[in-house]
């Protein structure tokens, strides 16, 4: 499989490195040849050439099998110009509409929340991806005077939202599951939100086996911290997608623990850990590579080698039941370290 890797800025290039180390281990246990070809597209780059990403490059993504990113994000490009590109650029330009964030805590001391575990803290968040607030239409008028007007609009289609609602009863179908949540603040934006209410609940009707709630995203903030147990899968739009994921991360230990997969179904899709690029932890080996790393597993996963990624999981979930981390989850190794001991319990017999 050909592999396009663009490690980025920051903590990207440290734990993209311990991916690629865990993805080389587990072709070789595998007996699969995966081909990484490394694009240096990043803010050294983009300072260096004055190139975001090449005029090219979207078409040239679209020819591996999939694409895995770091993180994009520099302090000396404070506009994110490049950032913007590459990341939300490929996200429209290949129309990776699903934006696939699971939540799952592998071990109850990492969760912040007071007597929750494993078995309470298990579900996906499908967040739409091509639209919304992130289409980045409208415009600033008198910029920088007392007088300023920004006007930043929401995109909602009926293409969009019908795509990434079908997708999260459909994927709850196909695992078993039997509970989707949508989250909107229709009550408030109610043109826009409006359309989710009317998808959401002709999408419903058709999984009568499936059982449909809503909740206001304010609510629903509330509810995944006082009672997350009660979600399975839950579907909501770019920007309410992206705040939760984060809340989402942190009842998984931080982070350095969440994983992301852009995906269109059936063609090129992209997979990155959701932190950023931390600046300040760059270059001091003490980033977690596990959300990297899991984002690696997802890849694999959703290229159809589901005994690959279950492998990268299990080795995940040992280093974390052995204590053999990062700091920011209670132990003491260094991100070579952490990631070289993932590496090495990358088994094909383990179970998943
Ligand atoms: N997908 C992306 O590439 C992406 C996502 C978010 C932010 N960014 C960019 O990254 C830069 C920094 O943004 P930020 O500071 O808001 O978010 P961030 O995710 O980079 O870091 C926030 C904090 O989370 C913790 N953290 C993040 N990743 C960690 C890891 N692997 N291990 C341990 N702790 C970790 C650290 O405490 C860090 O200070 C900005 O330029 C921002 O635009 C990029």
């Amino acid at each position: 499989m050909r592999l396009a890797i663009i490690p980025g800025d920051g903590i990207g290039k440290e734990v993209t490195a311990e991916a690629v180390k865990v993805l080389t281990r587990t072709g070789e246990a595998f007996g699969r040849r995966f081909e990484f070809e490394h694009l240096p597209w990043s803010a050294d780059y983009f300072l260096e050439t004055g190139i975001t990403i090449p005029s090219d490059g979207y078409d040239l993504l679209r020819g591996f099998d999939a694409i895995f990113i770091g993180a994009l994000g520099d302090p000396r490009t404070p506009e994110n110009r490049h950032a913007r590109d590459i990341l939300l650029g490929t996200r429209f330009e290949l129309d990776l509409y699903v934006n696939y964030r699971p939540v799952k805590l592998l071990d109850e001391r990492l969760c912040p929340l007071k007597n929750r575990g494993p078995k309470e803290v298990d579900f996906v968040v499908f967040r739409e991806n091509t639209e919304g607030l992130y289409v980045s239409i409208g415009g600033r008028f008198k910029a920088g005077t007392d007088d300023e007007i920004a006007i930043q609009e929401e995109l909602n289609s009926f293409k969009g939202v019908n795509r990434i609602v079908r997708h999260a009863f459909a994927f709850a179908q196909s695992r078993g599951l039997t509970k989707v949540c949508m989250a909107d603040k229709s009550n408030a934006m109610q043109q826009g939100h409006a359309l989710w209410q009317r998808v959401f609940k002709q999408v419903a009707s058709e999984y009568p086996a499936v059982q449909a709630t809503h909740y206001y995203i304010d609510a629903l903030a509330m509810y995944m911290v006082l009672d997350p147990g009660q979600f399975e899968v839950i579907v909501t739009n770019n920007l309410f997608g992206d705040i939760i994921t984060d809340l989402g991360a942190t009842f998984q230990g931080g982070l350095g623990m969440a994983a992301s997969g852009n995906i269109h179904p059936g063609r090129t899709s992209m997979f990155e850990p959701v932190h950023g690029s931390a600046p300040r932890f760059a270059g001091k080996n003490i980033a977690n590579p596990i959300g990297a790393i899991a984002s690696a597993a997802l890849m694999l996963d959703t290229l159809g080698l589901d005994q690959e990624a279950a492998a990268i999981d299990a080795a995940i979930l040992k280093a974390v039941r052995e204590k053999q981390v990062t700091p920011d989850i209670g132990g003491t190794l260094g991100t070579v370290e952490a990631g070289t001991y993932i590496t090495n319990q990358i088994h094909p017999s383990r179970p998943a």
